[in-house]
């Protein structure tokens, strides 16, 4: 596979072929993404949960993501790869941000970094952007603020909210973001917002008239136990096949049919004959 870059993203855009996205947490989950031919990895902090079995996004470290998106650049070698930075590495300020934005390129091995929200953190972007390491934006349903939105529900659902949405990606391209997640908001407004810009949005729950989509890699392979988004597609049920592959196991180390002759190592006859004796 050739190496995606962020001009053969922009290549894309400008040919009106959706982006496609999809997050890694791990080597193994990382080489899918490769031999998919998805074009951009994502290591979302969405794994605090996923993959780590945290309650919030908002739980995750800088050194754990740095864990986790080192093995993730092992695997996924041809897809743009992004990080997102975590809760608190990023809100105190552009020196902060910065700081914590380079250990994402020189520890993790990413080539970008993901930041949640809109105008209020339009400077801090610009600044990262400045130095020469691209940006996503995310706007809509913003995770890390979970909270403050009242759970992950639908967001820039009123003409207001829309609107003020619109007004944070004119803002985020501004500060030089070369793309904007668009999670969770009404279809119509994905479309509008898509439109009013000169950079891809990629939608996770805001339909089909963005420049691409992105899903969470556990959600669409079912191996998330807590809950699926209604925004998501099962494209498999991976936990069943998984739990069955177990059991089995078990069940035939406790019959003796595992294992089997074929998982034995063979003595020569010679060497057992002077053994035996
Ligand atoms: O953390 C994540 O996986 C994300 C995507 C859903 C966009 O931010
Ligand atoms: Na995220």
């Amino acid at each position: 596979r050739p190496k995606i870059t962020i001009n053969t993203l922009r290549t894309l855009y400008s040919q009106r072929e959706p982006i496609t996205m999809l997050t890694a947490t791990n080597y193994p989950s990382a080489v899918f993404v490769e031999k998919s031919g998805i074009e951009i990895c994502l290591v979302g902090d969405s794994l605090a949960m996923v993959e780590l079995g945290y309650e919030s996004t908002t739980q995750i470290t800088m050194d754990e993501m740095l864990h986790h998106c080192k093995a993730a650049a092992r695997g996924a070698k041809s897809p743009f790869l992004v990080a997102d930075m975590p809760f608190g590495s990023y809100e105190m300020g552009s020196l902060d941000a910065v700081k914590n934005a380079i250990r994402f390129i020189k520890e993790g091995n990413m080539e970008a970094v993901k930041l949640e929200g809109g105008i209020e953190i339009a400077e801090t972007i610009q600044k990262i952007t400045s130095i020469g390491i691209p940006v996503m934006g995310h706007l809509g349903l913003t995770p890390q603020r979970r909270t403050s939105l009242g759970g992950f529900r639908v967001q820039g659902n009123t003409a207001k909210k829309a609107l003020k949405l619109l007004e944070d990606a004119k803002a985020l391209q501004e500060a030089g973001c070369f793309a904007l997640v668009l999670e969770a908001i009404p279809e119509i407004v994905a479309a509008h917002t898509t439109n009013n810009l000169k950079i891809p949005t990629i939608g996770i729950g805001a339909g089909v008239h963005t420049s691409g989509q992105v899903l969470v890699q556990q959600d669409m392979l079912g191996i998330f136990d807590r809950f699926v988004p209604r925004f998501c597609k099962q494209y498999a049920s991976l936990d069943n096949t998984i739990v069955e592959a177990l059991r089995s196991y078990r069940d035939e180390v406790k019959t003796g049919v595992f294992p089997a002759k074929s998982n034995c190592y063979p003595m020569a006859e010679t060497e057992l004959k002077k053994f035996m004796e």
